[in-house]
């Protein structure tokens, strides 16, 4: 380990401090923070550990004597004689109006930073009761979001002063019809920090386990001596690759990847496990996990997927070769041939960054023996039926022996798709027979989990004389790390979507996917569609500048409509709804346009589902309880944004009961065998079966007198959709996917050439719920902005660069412009009450809008991301990497 824990053993001597106006005397560890000290001694829960110990995430936001402090970066005896307050300790009146508000401003998502981020503003409005949005966002600087892109957080914090100045206080929706914007599932509790996360959950006698993880990209390990640390006071165990009884290697489509490695194997990146320690408490595991010594023999890494797919490069993996998959997406005439007659052609090399998901809840698990003799396992995972799958494999048990409940998660974006240390924490739980956690610090988080890939694309495209599009030729290739993940299936849909959401009569795209030692690559928000849009929405841009077109009429007389083909032969059959959002936009457009602003525009299309040959499911079912609520059962997972809430506003559109009586869950008490929330697709899938399931309770519900005539029924539904055609396959008529989101988003510069206002019109199909969706946008925005503009992930000898939140680069309140959304309706047929997904397509067409904005400034074409050389980066204050040395 590069940073000592402190020593267990040196033991100061009391502190005695007041907490929430209660004396309290603990006895810290040295060098122990408050944040620590007041998340395990104290049981204060508010104070959430995002980064610590960075103090760049404001989710441990304490006020210490009147002042607010980042807890994680205050050592607990600093505070000796203070008076320490947390969210826990204002009045009842102090904490309605702060979840009032940021409940009614639909100011959170998965809530992980807003008790941090409403003790901030709860402080910062008793200095400056009455501030302009821009004081709000420069005072919650410290504080990161993740999710929602800062707007209704800002609007949160202005209801919350209108109400301590006594000017009215906020009102809740409570009506949870679809097209009614219901309060979030949760988010009274959430904003509180009273809903625990799996970090959060206490047992009696838990043990804890820390991680022994590779010192090298590749190595072959020699030894591994685990003495030192058995022998530590506290230590209950150190497991290693031996020790697990069933198959080691698990991965969503290939298993390809160790839960722990072995002797005599090599490690293939800087993430792999080598061994856990399991302690009685977490100083102790991270302590001992330092004394574990791995003796190995340093092998040549492979640190790019063109040297991965040399024919002397060392083979990453010893499951798969290094080319872990070629796609192909080939339609009409040789395109050479129709370049040949095309009035213009562009050509341009482009390359995408890789992208840490910087969730703000590092991963975390829970296992507990039941005394029926299963295993509970506490996940934050997306899909709680894959891990138990996985889980029971590697414990060598039947699925049966694994009961999986789903914590909704602080946040995801993809990043949970794979299993990080559910396995190992079962295992720890399996061996020990006690309660086990295992929670990853973030720079563990970065090195263990899936990134977003990074890709190089070449492209040429061509037009005719009236910018009508002739031919898309692409060559990409992805780096997708040391492990398989889903990473094929990313240059699958970086390919399927290289055209863009317009009509291409030649198509000729093929993808690499190569394995290296960096750290592995997988799902992202966007999925490979924001790498492709990129390119081409670059090529639209250049095209328009050959023809003489604006950007949006360029892309207008370009735009796939209903009968239109998708790249890959699709048929768009419905809600196809892009004209509609460049209208939408029009008049903004050429209004930008004639006052001279520097502005970029650019489309975008998104598929709804996995498709491609996949068969995926919805299934419900609803409990009637013998308390009168009703059970909601599903498999697809809340990770922030709303799935619960639009889950419930289905049954209740169809049922006519009221919201507070459904209680949603995703847990493995009905073997609902469906989930992992991917490919946008939960509101879809999990909401056509929640419909289902509704209408079978209010056919009974219409026979009997009322609800509790029905008490210990259950009604279900289980949708199947399996009418895609896989890559390849030899079909009459190709559906790639389900449904499709389109978008179009405008950017604009000020005259500094710094972000100003971004508008962003999308085709939802269906708003089940308004102020969700747009959050969800918003935050979307927020997250392309950041890809466009300032973070990356670069890694040296397969180790990232940095681990700290400020240098990776997520945009801070401050840096963000205005956002407005329109919210179109082009109804999916094949959706809940005409919705499709929106999860994904936010930040599809962002990077290109904010390339074109920067060229009509400064005449530069940027072709490669992030565009740090640009005046709207440099004048943000996030994204300056100082370099170390690992
Ligand atoms: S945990 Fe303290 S600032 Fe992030
Ligand atoms: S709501 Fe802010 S990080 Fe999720």
């Amino acid at each position: 380990m590069r940073r000592p824990f402190p020593s267990h053993e040196a033991i100061l001597t009391s502190l005695e401090f007041t907490l929430n106006g209660q004396a309290r005397t603990v006895t810290p560890r040295e060098g122990e923070s408050l944040l620590s000290v007041l998340r395990e001694r104290c049981d204060i829960s508010s104070t959430k550990d995002g980064c610590a110990p960075q103090g760049q995430c404001g989710c441990c936001l304490a006020i210490v004597d009147g002042k607010p402090k980042v807890a994680c970066a205050v050592p607990a005896i600093k505070v000796a004689g203070s008076e320490v307050v947390t969210l826990e300790g204002l009045t009842e009146r102090e904490r309605d109006v702060i979840a009032k508000s940021f409940v009614a401003a639909a100011g959170l998502q998965c809530g992980f930073c807003i008790p941090g981020i409403g003790l901030r503003a709860k402080h910062f409005l008793g200095q400056n009761p009455n501030p302009t949005r821009d004081e709000i966002a420069k005072a919650i600087d410290v504080h990161l979001c993740r999710c929602t892109g800062y707007t209704k957080i800002v609007d949160a914090i202005e209801l919350m002063g209108r109400a301590f100045r006594g000017e009215g206080d906020p009102v809740v929706e409570e009506a949870g019809r679809v097209g009614d914007s219901l309060q979030r599932y949760q988010g009274h509790e959430l904003t509180l920090g009273d809903r625990p996360y799996v970090a959060d959950l206490k047992r009696e006698g838990m043990l804890h386990g820390a991680l022994v993880l590779s010192s090298h990209a590749r190595a072959n390990v020699l030894s591994i001596d685990t003495s030192q640390a058995e022998a530590l006071d506290g230590v209950e165990r150190v497991i290693v690759a031996a020790d697990v009884p069933g198959e080691r290697w698990y991965g969503l489509i290939l298993k390809d990847w160790p839960g722990l490695v072995a002797v005599g194997e090599e490690v293939r990146c800087v993430g792999d496990m080598l061994a856990i320690v399991v302690a009685t408490d977490v100083a102790i595991a991270r302590e001992a996990a330092a004394l574990v010594e791995v003796e190995y023999e340093v092998l040549e890494a492979v640190l790019s997927p063109q040297r991965a797919l040399e024919a002397d490069a060392p083979q990453v993996n010893p499951t798969h070769p290094n080319l872990l998959s070629h796609t192909v997406v080939r339609r009409g005439p040789e395109v050479e041939g129709v370049f040949a007659k095309c009035a213009h052609v562009v050509e341009g090399h482009f390359e995408t960054q890789r992208i840490e998901h910087l969730f703000l809840e590092p991963e975390s698990a829970v296992c507990e023996p039941r005394s029926d003799g299963k295993l509970h396992l506490y996940t934050q995972g997306q899909g709680v039926f894959d891990d138990r799958r996985q889980v029971a494999a590697f414990l060598g048990i039947d699925e049966e022996e694994v009961f999986v409940e789903l914590v909704p998660n602080g946040g995801a974006f993809g990043g949970k798709e794979d299993m990080s240390i559910q396995a190992q924490t079962a295992l720890a739980c399996q061996l020990t027979g006690r309660p086990v956690m295992i929670t990853l610090n973030r720079e563990e988080s970065i090195r263990i989990h899936p990134k977003r890939h990074p890709l190089w694309m070449d492209y040429k495209v061509g037009c005719d004389a009236d910018g009508k599009l002739q031919a898309v030729w692409s060559r990409m290739i992805g780096d997708t790390g040391a492990y398989a993940s889903v990473g094929a299936k990313v240059l699958e849909r970086a390919a399927g979507h290289g055209c863009g959401p317009y009509n291409v009569a030649a198509v000729d795209i093929e993808a690499l996917c190569a394995s290296t030692n960096n750290p592995p690559c997988g799902a992202m928000r966007g999925f490979g569609a924001n790498q492709s849009h990129f390119a081409m929405e670059g090529c639209m841009d250049m095209l328009a500048a050959k023809v003489g077109l604006d950007g949006w009429e360029m892309r207008w007389r370009n735009a796939v409509d209903v009968g239109s083909l998708f790249s890959t032969g699709q048929v768009l059959d419905k809600s196809v709804g892009l004209r509609k959002t460049l209208l939408a936009v029009k008049d903004e457009y050429y209004s930008v346009l004639k006052s001279g602003r520097a502005m970029g525009i650019a489309c975008g299309l998104k598929n709804t589902g996995i498709g491609n040959g996949a068969s995926e499911w919805g299934k419900a079912r609803l409990a009637v309880e013998e308390d009168g609520t009703i059970s909601l059962y599903n498999g697809y997972t809340e990770m922030g944004q709303g799935l619960l809430t639009v889950l419930t506003q289905c049954a209740v559109e169809v049922t006519g009961l009221p919201p507070s009586i459904f209680h949603p869950k995703v847990d493995s008490t009905y073997a609902l065998g469906c989930g992992q929330t991917t490919g946008s697709r939960a509101t879809l899938f999990g909401g056509r079966a929640v419909q289902s399931a509704a209408e079978k309770l209010k056919e009974a519900l219409d026979k009997v007198a009322s609800l509790d005539d029905l008490r210990g029924s259950v009604y279900a539904a289980d949708i199947l959709i399996d009418d895609t055609t896989a890559p390849g396959a030899e079909a009459e008529f190709i559906k790639t996917h389900t449904s499709f989101g389109y978008a179009t988003q405008i950017c604009i510069l000020d005259e500094e050439g710094k972000l100003d206002r971004f508008i962003a019109a999308h085709d939802v199909g269906r708003a089940v719920n308004p102020a969700l969706c747009e959050g969800q946008l918003e935050g979307s925005v927020h997250m392309g902005i950041g890809y466009a503009l300032s973070e990356d992930l670069p890694c040296e000898n397969g180790w990232p660069v940095t681990y700290k939140l400020r240098e990776i680069g997520v945009l801070r309140a401050r840096d963000m412009p205005t956002v407005e959304v329109h919210l179109i309706e082009d109804p999916e047929p094949e959706g809940p009450f005409g919705a499709k997904g929106v999860g994904e397509i936010g930040l599809v067409p962002t990077a290109g809008a904010v390339a074109g904005a920067l060229e009509a400034f400064d005449g530069v074409r940027r072709m490669k991301l992030p565009m740090k050389d640009s005046p709207a980066s440099r004048a943000l204050s996030v994204g300056k990497i100082a370099r170390r040395k690992n």
